[in-house]
């Protein structure tokens, strides 16, 4: 929602991201299709200072694209922490895999393929903080399965809730609504 003018100021007033993020954040805009999703600098940097307040032992994301939130959260993990990331789409996560082996995470990292709900039956951890970014008419589904596993005092972080502002339009479209039912659950 942000100008780039406004975008580049929050950049120039925010803690770096690495080489690595930067290097990955180009590369998705410019040869990735459906570019628009990642998140970027600003909410890298906000996802990042979460993750660091709470130092996660682990972490959940349900949707990776070309993994730059997953690296971003993963900057506050703990030293012997994990972090899963959920991806349908092979093309992307074969993007974001060699990136985390190039980052200081691939140890720590552990995307896997396949559909979210399929995925979420096969997981049994419970989870610090847990990142919702992926198919938005299923936010409330997954809040719902996984907000038990989620530990006390965790965090669950859901992306673009206000759906660029349409949540208030007079007539707000599908996804609006889908928005506004999980912003009241
Ligand atoms: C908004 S993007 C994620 C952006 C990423 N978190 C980031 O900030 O760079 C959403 C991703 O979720 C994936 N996705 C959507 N529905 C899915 C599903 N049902 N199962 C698994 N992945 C899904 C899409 O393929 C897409 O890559």
């Amino acid at each position: 929602m942000t100008s780039q003018s406004l975008s580049s100021y929050i950049q120039s007033n925010s803690i770096p991201e690495s080489d690595l993020l930067q290097e990955l954040y180009l590369q998705t805009l410019s040869v990735q299709r459906g570019a628009h999703m990642i998140s970027g600098p600003e909410q890298g940097r906000f996802l990042s200072w979460m993750s660091q307040l709470i130092k996660p032992k682990t972490i959940l994301e349900l949707g990776t694209f070309t993994g730059y939130s997953a690296l971003c959260l993963a900057e506050g993990l703990q030293p012997d922490g994990k972090l899963y990331t959920l991806e349908q789409d092979e093309i992307v996560l074969s993007t974001a895999k060699s990136f985390f082996n190039r980052s200081a995470y691939v140890n720590q990292i552990i995307p896997l393929h396949g559909k979210i709900s399929n995925s979420l039956t096969t997981l049994h951890e419970t989870y610090d903080l847990i990142f919702i970014d992926a198919d938005k008419k299923e936010y409330q589904n997954y809040a719902e399965q996984l907000i038990p596993k989620l530990k006390t005092g965790g965090l669950l972080i859901s992306d673009n809730v206000l759906w660029k502002g349409r949540v208030i339009d007079k007539e707000p479209d599908r996804i609006g609504h889908y928005m506004i039912d999980y912003n009241h659950f």
